[in-house]
C-alpha cells in the first residue's frame, strides 16, 4: 500500500482531502465537488433509500438481469473463477452472482474503506458459504496491484452498477485498463452500464418525486458543515438534475437560489443567484460507444446482456 492510501484510512487524512477538493471545486470558475464525497455514513443511507425509488430503475434492472441470465453468465465463466469486485457496495450483488457461478474459487472485495469490507465479508459469507472471502484494501481509481496471495488464474472482475458512469470517459477508459493490468491477461471481466434513453426517463431517475435524491445530493453541502465547519445555508440551495445530451449524462447540480456566501476554512465562497455546483455526473452509454471504449482498454466484448426494456446492459468482456 503507499503511502497515500495508509494516509487516507484515517479520518484525519479523509477530512484534509475533503478540505482540499471542497476549497479546488469550490475556487473554480465552474464550481464543481467530486462526486465521491457524497458517499459518507448518511449519503450511503440515502443511496441505498434511491435504489429503492420508483424511478430509479438501474438498481433493480441489473438485479433483474443477473438473475434472469445467470444460466448463460455461468456458462460462459468457466468454473473455479476467482470474483474480484471493485467497490462492493452492500455484497447483495456480489451473493447473487457467486450463488449462481459454477465453484467459484474466492471472492476478492476491493475496497479503500475498511468497515465497508468487513460488512461485505459478513454478508458474503453468510450468503455463500463455503467461498473463501479474501478482502483488499486499495483504492482502485489509483494505481493498484492485488496481493501475491490472491489465486492467478481464471480472474473474473466484477463491476456492476455502472459506476463506471461516474468517470469522464477517458477516465474511465484508463480505470478499465486498470483492471486489466491488476486482473492480468486471459482474465474476464463482468461490467454494468447503464444505457442511454429517454431523457424524461432519466431524469425521473436522478430527481425522484419523493425527494431521496434531492436529500442525497444536498447532504454534500450538510457534509463540508459538519466535517470541515463550513457555514452553508443548506435550505439556500436546491437539487438539479439535468441530461446533457452533447455529452450523454445525467448532470446533479445544487443551484444557489439566491446570492451568497459562505465560509470554507479560511475562504469564502461566493454565489450568484442560480449558480450551480456540478456535483456528479452519471455518464449513459451507447452499446457501441461501450464496445469501443472497452476495446479501447485492452477488453474485447464476449457478451452484451440487457432487459427487455433495454434500459441497462451487462457485459462479459475478455482481456485481449
Ligand atoms: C452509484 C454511481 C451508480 O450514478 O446512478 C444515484 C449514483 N446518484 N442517484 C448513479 C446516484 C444519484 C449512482 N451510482
Amino acid at each position: 500500500m503507499s503511502h497515500a492510501l495508509a494516509n487516507m484510512d484515517t479520518a484525519a487524512g479523509q477530512r484534509a482531502a475533503l478540505r482540499t477538493d471542497a476549497l479546488a471545486g469550490l475556487s473554480a470558475p465552474r464550481k464543481t465537488l467530486p462526486c465521491k464525497w457524497l458517499y459518507d455514513a448518511e449519503g450511503a443511507r440515502l443511496f441505498e433509500a434511491i435504489t429503492r425509488q420508483p424511478e430509479y430503475y438501474p438498481t433493480r434492472t441489473e438485479i433483474g438481469i443477473l438473475r434472469e441470465q445467470a444460466p448463460s453468465i455461468a456458462a460462459a465463466v468457466d468454473p473455479g473463477a476467482t470474483v474480484v469486485e471493485f467497490g462492493p457496495g452492500d455484497g447483495e450483488k456480489a451473493v447473487l452472482l457467486l450463488s449462481r457461478l459454477r465453484t467459484p474459487a474466492a471472492y476478492v472485495p476491493v475496497e479503500i474503506a475498511p468497515e465497508w469490507l468487513d460488512a461485505v465479508a459478513a454478508r458474503v459469507s453468510e450468503g455463500v458459504p463455503g467461498v473463501p472471502v479474501l478482502p483488499v484494501v486499495a483504492d482502485f481509481t489509483r494505481s493498484f496491484a492485488l496481493p501475491p496471495a490472491i489465486p492467478r488464474s481464471r480472474r473474473l472482475g466484477f463491476f456492476p452498477g455502472s459506476t463506471i458512469g461516474n468517470f469522464e470517459p477517458t477516465e474511465a477508459a484508463d480505470l478499465l485498463r486498470r483492471f486489466r493490468g491488476a486482473l492480468h491477461p486471459g482474465a474476464r471481466l463482468l461490467l454494468g452500464a447503464d444505457l442511454v434513453k429517454d431523457p424524461a426517463v432519466l431524469e425521473a431517475a436522478y430527481d425522484d418525486a419523493a425527494g431521496v435524491t434531492a436529500a442525497f445530493n444536498l447532504n454534500l453541502l450538510h457534509r463540508l458543515n459538519r466535517e470541515l465547519g463550513a457555514d452553508f445555508d443548506v435550505s439556500a440551495f436546491r437539487h438539479r438534475a439535468v441530461w446533457n445530451a452533447e455529452e450523454e449524462r445525467v448532470e446533479m447540480h445544487l443551484v444557489a437560489t439566491r446570492a451568497q456566501r459562505a465560509r470554507l476554512g479560511n475562504r469564502e465562497i461566493r454565489f450568484q443567484a442560480g449558480e450551480t455546483i456540478h456535483t456528479e455526473s452519471s455518464h449513459k452509454y451507447r452499446p457501441e460507444r461501450l464496445e469501443a471504449l472497452a476495446g479501447a482498454a485492452g477488453w474485447g466484448a464476449l457478451e452484451m446482456w440487457t432487459d427487455p426494456g433495454r434500459l441497462f446492459s451487462v457485459w462479459l468482456l475478455e482481456a485481449r
